[in-house]
């Protein structure tokens, strides 16, 4: 019996994807037209012997996660919980809380996979691979590889290449250890909580030394012997110890930190659905407008019927619920949110619109993200940033919820807050 874990995070997290955090869990945003999370349910929904998953994060239960927790129950045919951490926890924190849970009906092993990344998700591949290696290890991390620049932004690891063991876990080094980058999605025994009760132990006795410190800090030094970074306290240690090994994919993988890599991510999973859900990709023929690449639409969206001048989308894009096109609407490289309406002859480009927006007639709506080269071996990780360069120009326009564009205008490489009506052109700006 298997079980998986999804870590989602909580409110103070994500801020990197404001504006469109305001509106939504992050988890919850939609990529490739279902939400962020539901590329990880599919893929364990698909696993032989998989029982349940378990979402920990420190957001409130509210009802758009409830919602969607019990429709993807149904949808599934899997038993998916949320579990509400009493604070950020850290990413073995919440884990070593709920590990009653967890264990409870004695799971062999489970998955540990962090909601922010987007996966082609190996786990059949894994557990074989634990197989291979003998079941006695408790821990298999999921990695992919890196060039030297990229890699300090990551996990990295130095493997026995006859093994495939873990000799050296660093986190984020600031200078070159190795190619071979934590993917943020891993296999665990039971025996892993061993490890996680040594660092919660060690915690704990560090927060039993005297400390002349009021109440406050009395209890905020408590709470922080609860905090467990798997990375940094588990992972480094666990190390060289022939508990701790790695399995390379060559699949598709990226991080969804901002809201330009969400449209980087969307390409990546509506490619991947030329064979896991071709159902779910549009052809010219229907919705009476012309197709290129990969598209999206919600099967409430509505494209002007009487257009003559034909609509063009793609390649990469998707279209939300109850999103209205009107004729001659050009869109590509961008994520159209529910409710949404572009009006006739309006041009969308690398950009995301939010909820409920409006796009006038002939208005443009652009960013210029640095595009991946497609020959760089490594562009599968090389996420889009919001800014480019570090700097403070956004790489792609976002429009925050209920924004309107006024017709004839141009909004080029900026940020909308939500609920704003502008009157003219921007330009390289984030409006609040
Ligand atoms: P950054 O580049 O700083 O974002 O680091 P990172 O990529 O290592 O990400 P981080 O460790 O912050 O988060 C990895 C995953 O764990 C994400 O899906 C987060 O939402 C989730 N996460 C992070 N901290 C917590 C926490 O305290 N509790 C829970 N439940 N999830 C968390």
């Amino acid at each position: 019996m298997l079980k998986a874990v999804i870590l989602i995070g909580g409110p103070q997290k994500g801020t990197r994807f404001r504006p469109l955090s305001f509106e939504v869990p992050k988890p919850l945003f939609p990529v490739a037209g279902v939400p962020m999370l539901q590329h990880h349910i599919e893929a364990c929904a698909k696993v032989p012997g998989m029982k349940e998953i378990i979402l920990i994060g420190f957001y409130q239960p509210n009802d758009a996660l409830s919602r969607y927790l019990s429709s993807a129950q149904q949808e599934f045919k899997i038993l998916v919980r949320y579990l509400q951490e009493f604070a950020p926890l850290g990413t073995g924190g919440g884990l070593y809380h709920f590990r009653d849970q967890i264990l409870s009906g004695g799971p062999s092993a489970f998955f540990l996979m962090n909601a922010d990344v987007c996966s082609e998700f190996p786990l059949l591949e894994m557990l074989r691979f634990h197989r291979d290696h003998g079941d006695v290890h408790c821990a298999v991390v999921l990695a992919t590889t890196a060039n030297r620049k990229q890699s300090l932004n990551y996990g990295c690891i130095v493997e026995s290449q006859k093994t495939h063991e873990v000799l050296h876990f660093v986190e984020k080094p600031a200078t070159f250890v190795s190619d071979i980058i934590n993917c943020g999605i891993y296999l665990f025994t039971p025996e892993i909580f061993t490890h996680i009760g040594m660092v919660f132990q060690r915690n704990q006795e560090e927060k039993q030394l005297p400390l002349p410190t009021p109440r406050e800090d009395q209890l905020w030094s408590r709470q922080r012997a609860e905090v467990i970074h798997l990375e940094q306290d588990v992972f480094t240690s666990l190390a060289g110890q022939q508990q701790l090994y790695v399995y390379k994919t060559q699949g598709f993988w990226s991080q969804i930190k901002s809201a330009g890599s969400a449209i980087y991510a969307s390409r990546l999973y509506l490619n991947q659905y030329l064979q896991t859900h071709p159902e779910r990709l549009v052809s010219s023929q229907e919705g009476g407008c012309t197709v290129n690449g990969n598209v999206f639409i919600h099967p409430t969206a509505l494209i002007d019927p009487t257009a003559v001048v034909s609509v063009l989308l793609g390649p990469n894009v998707s279209i939300g619920k109850g999103v209205c096109i009107g004729a001659g609407v050009r869109v590509r490289e961008s994520i159209i949110l529910h409710g949404a309406s572009l009006q006739d002859h309006c041009c969308v480009l690398n950009s995301i619109v939010g909820w409920d927006s409006t796009i006038g007639k002939w208005a443009r709506v652009e960013g210029t993200p640095s595009d991946p080269n497609p020959n760089d071996p490594f562009a599968k990780i090389n996420s889009e940033t919001l800014f480019r360069d570090g700097g403070l120009t956004p790489s792609i326009t976002i429009l925050g919820c209920n924004v309107n564009i006024p017709s004839e205008v141009i909004i080029r490489n900026s940020i909308v807050l939500p609920h704003k009506d502008l009157s003219r052109s921007f330009k390289n700006q984030i409006i609040l």
